[in-house]
């Protein structure tokens, strides 16, 4: 296994380059299902979670590959219906197969995703969803089944769960609607950019779309869907984790291909903060200061703050001097990031869903344990300030959502790289 070994205290400076966005990538890989033909997605990033849709997309009978950026999807006339355990209890985002399989064969079985270390991540607002399009749906021997009787038929929904909408739900069903005979209409859909990229993947297809990025979609099903080419956009939670790494050093970095009207609630954050911050179309230029302001933020769904910047967010109050509140609204439970950055010096009370943050001068380094992905990335961030060396272990977590984080950071003049445990 690797580990990622920071010597901190150098301040960043440069240019870096955003690769495309995991969370636009894997919906838009299975939304490739609904077409027989070839399609072929561009600026898809090479991640461990990109490797594994592949191999979902191939068990699932499409023919898929992945080289230079470029995935290549052919799915062919005949799909086979079944998501193994196997490769759904590796990513949880396997899910999204549910509803272009449903689409396309008029059956699906994916295993039914388990428990995960962010919190309780229920998929029952996928499952509503698609039983108002007229799926059937069972939970048998720990796969979901749902079949459509003769065909999904359009229908009026709300999908707001207890937390607000859900961005892979919206996706999922938007995905098995846009086949579906007859108009849909989706109240309370997820707003997020990753669901406005993936309506927009699904027009170029020729499905029939309009709302996306608001509440409400409206879906007129159409008969049949092409292979098309796309291009992903870039990831805007890499973005604002490379905001953050040039915020807490002190930096002076340009984030080149940045989109940042997708990042308005981690610019005021960090403008509150202090930190200095110009944007032009498609770059944003981050300036740190030596003295950063405290904050209180609340994750909540987009435009809201996005809780996967919440851990990034919280190694920037880990050192800010004062005292920031954190509420976390979508995951009251993810905080399993707390207790390695207070083993690094932090002082991080919780009292979930609400941490407060008193900042401390400096963090010292120390060996400390990755548990998700966006941890992993604080425990980075937290690297990059700390005194002394830091080494993250189970770096596969951070591998599943950063493309050569350790090589991006290094170019950016950071004291960082992977070793072999
Ligand atoms: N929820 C339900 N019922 C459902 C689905 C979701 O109650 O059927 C609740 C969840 O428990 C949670 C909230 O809705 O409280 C949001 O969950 P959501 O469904 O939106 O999460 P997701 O779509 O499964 C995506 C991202 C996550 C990101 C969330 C929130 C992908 C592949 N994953 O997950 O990304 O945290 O949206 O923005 O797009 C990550 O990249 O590190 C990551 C975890």
């Amino acid at each position: 296994m690797d580990k990622i070994v920071i010597t901190g205290g150098r301040r960043l400076n440069g240019d870096v380059v955003l690769s495309g966005s995991k969370n636009s990538a894997l919906p838009i890989m299975a939304a490739a299902l609904l077409a027989e033909d070839t399609t072929v997605i561009s600026n898809v990033p090479n991640l461990r979670d990109i490797q594994t849709m592949i191999k979902l997309l191939r068990a699932l009978g499409a023919k898929a590959s992945f080289e230079d950026g470029r995935v290549v999807i052919k799915p062919g006339k005949e799909l086979n219906p079944v998501a193994p355990y196997k490769l759904v209890s590796t990513m949880r985002a396997s899910v999204c197969v549910l509803g272009p399989l449903l689409a396309r064969t008029g059956h699906a079985q994916v295993s039914m995703p388990g428990g995960c270390v962010i919190g309780a991540r229920p998929i029952d607002l996928h499952l509503k969803g698609f039983e108002a399009l007229g799926a059937r749906i069972k939970v048998e021997h720990g796969y979901v089944v749902a079949r459509a009787q003769k065909f999904l038929r359009g229908s009026e929904m709300y999908l707001g769960g207890a937390f607000g909408s859900s961005v892979l739900a919206t996706g999922n069903v938007m995905m098995a609607a846009v086949l579906a005979r007859g108009k849909t209409i989706i109240e309370s859909a997820a707003c997020e950019p990753e669901v406005v990229d993936l309506a927009n993947f699904l027009k170029k297809m020729g499905a029939k779309i309009s709302g996306e990025g608001s509440p409400r979609i409206e879906i007129e099903g159409v008969k049949k869907l092409h292979g098309i080419e796309y291009a992903i956009v870039s990831d805007r939670i890499e973005c604002g984790t490379y905001m953050f790494a040039a915020a807490m050093t002190g930096g002076d970095v340009m984030i080149k291909q940045a989109l940042p009207s997708n990042q308005n609630a981690v610019i005021d954050k960090l403008l509150q903060s202090g930190v200095r911050i110009d944007k032009g179309k498609n770059f944003l230029r981050i300036r740190g200061r030596a003295r950063l302001k405290p904050t209180d933020v609340t994750t909540l769904p987009y435009p809201g703050f996005p809780t996967d910047m919440q851990a990034q967010m919280m190694a920037l109050m880990a050192i800010t001097p004062g005292i920031s509140v954190i509420t976390e609204k979508i995951y009251p439970d993810r905080f399993m990031h707390v207790s390695e950055l207070n083993r690094m010096g932090a002082k991080i009370y919780l009292e979930s869903p609400r941490a407060i943050i008193h900042g401390v001068k400096r963090l010292s380094g120390a060996p400390v344990m990755a548990s998700d992905l966006r941890a992993s990335a604080a425990l980075v961030l937290a690297g990059l300030v700390a005194e002394g060396k830091t080494e993250v272990y189970r770096v596969y977590h951070l591998d599943r959502g950063y493309f050569n984080m350790e090589g991006k950071l290094s170019s950016l003049g950071a004291v960082i790289k992977r070793e072999r445990e």
